[in-house]
């Protein structure tokens, strides 16, 4: 076999084997295929689609490209919550102590950035000294005593969707459903998840645009996570506007912090909650989203979830003391003020433009081996159905240096859209896919 021989073959748009598929990823890991050959397949996908059963072959592949972590001996039940990317979205870092607090164990396996979306492991590096490397026995102690565990693909575990996933972020070649599929699932089922709840996004800062591509996506992973034998629900969810009112790594540990004390903005909240929501039926702890909505509402009131969330910071390598101290000072020095250019209503946060501006800020990175910054991201003080006057403060923002900042400043200007009148209400939720 030779690679180029199969990458031809996609490109004109053939359904490729699943021995031509293990070619491929095998010796893309083992480093005798290179990026090039790899990016034009992925590229050649991205134009011709996969057929179900090819997505999940090479969903099967990349699982197999490493080890798959035997939870056995861990009393379950074992339920996790994948998002497919979005601008803001910190859900995980409040969801997975609220999952565990319930007596859900949460194994999470998520990615750092991708494109223009925020990444939980750059988020949770963030805080000082936390490690998001853990080996199987460390994830498997820190899931038995906190109830949830959070790394990231490793050399091990799904080496090739931590390959695949850093050079699809630089190759324009992230937006592609059986890449998705095959990405997300190949690492809920090395870590060894019974049940997952998906988040799909749609909107402007998602991959998938619109709610039909969104439901595409949504389908393509509830049937195709369920020949694989998981407990699937899906959310479809709006991401036209950032989620909460922070975007940046250390800015996003601030905000789950704020919803763990039970002061989120709503819109967060509401999304988390509906996921956790699904989690606890999954889980067999509510008999419906209704009942499961009540019961994580009452258990992040009672406050045990933030004090798992410290655990888990702990049993991460964390430093909780100076976590807590850098609240509200952890920024970088290169920042600015955007004000309302006009009067009137805010229409709309576009996602889009903040998640692009966040890879100049340093949130995010336009080349694999960028470092992210810890210190930048922008605050929002209003949001979408504010009612303004010129001047009035919108946006706090943060620049990993002065150029980043200068370059980001007018996508953000523009990311804030002006009506006379007040937009309609924005549906967070959409609706919800299981599998068929
Ligand atoms: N999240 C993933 O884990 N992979 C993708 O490809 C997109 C979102």
């Amino acid at each position: 076999m030779r690679a180029v021989d199969i990458i031809m073959r996609k490109r004109a748009g053939a359904e490729l084997s699943r021995d031509e598929l293990a070619f491929l990823v095998g010796g893309y890991v083992a480093g005798e295929i290179p990026d090039y050959q790899i990016s034009a397949w992925a590229m050649a996908v991205f134009f011709q689609g996969m057929s179900a059963g090819e997505t999940a072959a090479l969903t099967d592949v990349m699982l197999h490209s490493g080890a798959v972590i035997d939870l056995a001996g861990i009393a379950g039940p074992f339920v996790d919550k994948h998002s497919t990317g979005g601008v803001g979205d910190k859900t995980s870092l409040i969801l997975a102590p609220l999952a565990a607090a319930l007596g859900i164990r949460d194994p999470m396996m998520s990615g750092r950035a991708l494109g223009h979306t925020g990444g939980t492991l750059d988020k949770l590096e963030a805080i000082p000294g936390y490690r998001t490397n853990l080996s199987i026995e460390e994830f498997r102690a820190i899931i038995a005593k906190v109830g949830f565990a959070m790394t990231g693909q490793t050399k091990d575990i799904v080496p090739a969707d931590r390959l695949l996933y850093a050079l699809r972020d630089v190759t324009a070649t992230v937006e592609s459903i059986p890449l998705i599929t095959a990405s997300i699932l190949s690492k809920k089922a090395a870590e060894g998840a019974e049940a997952l709840v998906f988040d799909v996004k749609y909107g402007s800062g998602a991959f998938m645009k619109d709610p039909a591509q969104g439901e595409k996506l949504a389908r393509s992973l509830a049937d195709t996570g369920a020949a694989m034998g998981k407990k699937i629900i899906a959310l479809l969810t709006d991401m036209n506007e950032p989620l909460g009112n922070m975007t940046g790594n250390f800015l996003e540990v601030e905000e789950s912090l704020d919803c763990l004390e039970g002061k989120g903005p709503a819109d967060l909240m509401d999304v988390t909650l509906e996921l956790a929501a699904r989690m606890a039926v999954l889980g067999g702890k509510a008999k419906d989203a209704a009942e499961g909505r009540r019961l994580c509402e009452e258990t992040l009131a009672g406050g045990k979830p933030r004090e798992l969330f410290l655990s888990n910071v702990e049993s991460q390598g964390g430093d909780v003391k100076k976590m807590l101290e850098m609240r509200g000072r952890y920024r970088s020095p290169f920042s600015a003020e955007l004000r309302a250019r006009e009067g009137g209503y805010i229409s709309a946060i576009d996602a889009w433009d903040v998640g692009h501006a966040g890879i100049a800020l340093g949130i995010g990175r336009s080349r694999t081996e960028d470092a992210v910054s810890p210190t930048a991201g922008v605050q929002f003080h209003l949001k979408s159905g504010a009612q303004v006057k010129a001047g009035d403060l919108i946006m706090t923002v943060w620049g990993k240096d002065k150029a980043g900042l200068e370059t980001a400043l007018p996508a953000l200007n523009d990311a804030i859209k002006y009506a006379e009148t007040p937009p309609p209400e924005r549906k967070l939720i959409l609706k919800e896919i299981i599998p068929q």
